[in-house]
């Protein structure tokens, strides 16, 4: 639970006339209670993103995820649609999918072998009733299917939510959507996947550097040529973010550099989606995994027609290696400064360029109460 006095004492921040006031307590990233709090109330309502759908192309391809503190496992059936279930067989309980692999043509249970669909109907459980029976009289394998949970794909996407009520999909996307309605998502594919080290801070920490444009010009002089005065925040519902317009390109600017007009947005609580003009996408995947680490993962896509030889795309992937790295050391030492007691009120936010980050940290306090 959230500590009555800390509760108040950030409410009176966010209710400041001081466009200046503190942000989010120090204690939103270090405290297990409150990370607890928010597996119980956060990550258990809201839609979240767990994965790319082209990384489970074939039908019996599943994967296991966890959400919320919950196992849970997603699978491609035979007619190619991706569903999530709770990761439990219904006999003894025991977690279904340990690992990222192709199942076949069913899901076998390790343990005493009952056995379901790709759709979580139970088919068969050997010998259950005795040595010659195995549906015992006044059992029913069609009250024990697997436990489905609500799980939507939007293009490369997959979204699940524990709520049993998380509000429509379409409702959810729209902000994002909407901004980037002009994308032919026909011609977008993926061309490089890099795996991130796991990093020591809050999942948090992360968003809120994604979200703000006014790092960028000191954290990324080296990766990035996009002037500050050029950018401007996004505040639209659950869509927070920032983004610049670049009119020309500089006749100076380094190689591989990123120096482009581009598009930082987020869907709360993890979505992380860039465009970079012309051609490019770019989407993290989040993954909490204690108060404070968090693994991430990001997803090249190119679009339109547009080609890459294999040098251009290893460049791009060392582009975004290195623009991550200088990220992933600033959220780390956000993370080590939270642990002082000057940091307990949260900070300060720039009333302009971290107005986003603001809303972002409202939201994550307003949702995590519940
Ligand atoms: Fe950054």
């Amino acid at each position: 639970m959230i500590p009555q006095n800390r509760k108040s004492a950030a409410c009176k921040q966010f209710e400041s006339d001081s466009p200046l006031a503190g942000g989010l307590p120090a204690y939103a990233y270090t405290s297990t209670d409150y990370w607890q709090q928010e597996q119980r109330t956060l990550f258990s309502q809201s839609w979240v993103f767990v994965g790319f759908a082209h990384e489970m192309s074939q039908a019996g391809d599943a994967m296991p995820v966890e959400i919320a503190g919950k196992p849970v496992f997603l699978i491609r059936d035979s007619n190619g649609s991706i569903s999530a279930y709770h990761n439990v067989c219904r006999h003894r309980c025991l977690k279904l999918i340990d690992k990222k692999h192709n199942v076949g043509p069913r899901i076998r249970c390790p343990y005493h072998s009952w056995v379901y669909g790709l759709n979580g109907a139970l088919k068969s459980t050997p010998f259950f009733g005795g040595p010659d029976q195995h549906t015992p009289e006044g059992f029913n394998p069609e009250n024990h299917s697997l436990v489905a949970i609500h799980c939507e794909v939007w293009f490369d996407w997959i979204y699940i939510s524990l709520s049993e009520n998380p509000g429509p999909f379409d409702e959810y996307i729209e902000p994002l959507k909407s901004r980037i309605a002009d994308v032919d998502f026909k011609q977008v594919r993926a061309v490089a996947t890099i795996e991130m080290d796991e990093i020591k801070c809050n999942w948090k920490l992360l968003m809120e550097n994604f979200i703000e444009p006014y790092h960028v010009q000191f954290v990324h002089s080296s990766t990035t040529d996009q002037p500050l005065e050029n950018h401007y925040t996004v505040i639209d519902r659950h869509c927070l973010g920032s983004a610049v317009d670049i009119e020309k390109t500089n006749p100076d600017k380094k190689t591989n550099t990123l120096a482009v007009s581009s598009l930082y947005l987020t869907l709360f609580p993890n979505f992380v989606f860039g465009r970079y003009f012309p051609d490019q996408l770019g989407v993290h995947l989040n993954i909490p995994v204690s108060v404070n680490q968090t693994r991430q993962k990001r997803v090249i896509y190119l679009t339109d027609n547009s080609h890459k030889d294999d040098s251009e795309i290893r460049a791009l992937k060392t582009l975004w290696y290195d623009v991550h790295k200088e990220d992933h050391e600033i959220c780390e030492r956000l993370q080590l400064g939270r642990a002082s007691d000057v940091a307990e009120p949260g900070g300060l936010l720039s009333p302009h360029w971290e107005d986003s980050v603001r809303r972002f940290q409202e939201l994550a306090f307003e949702r995590a109460l519940g």
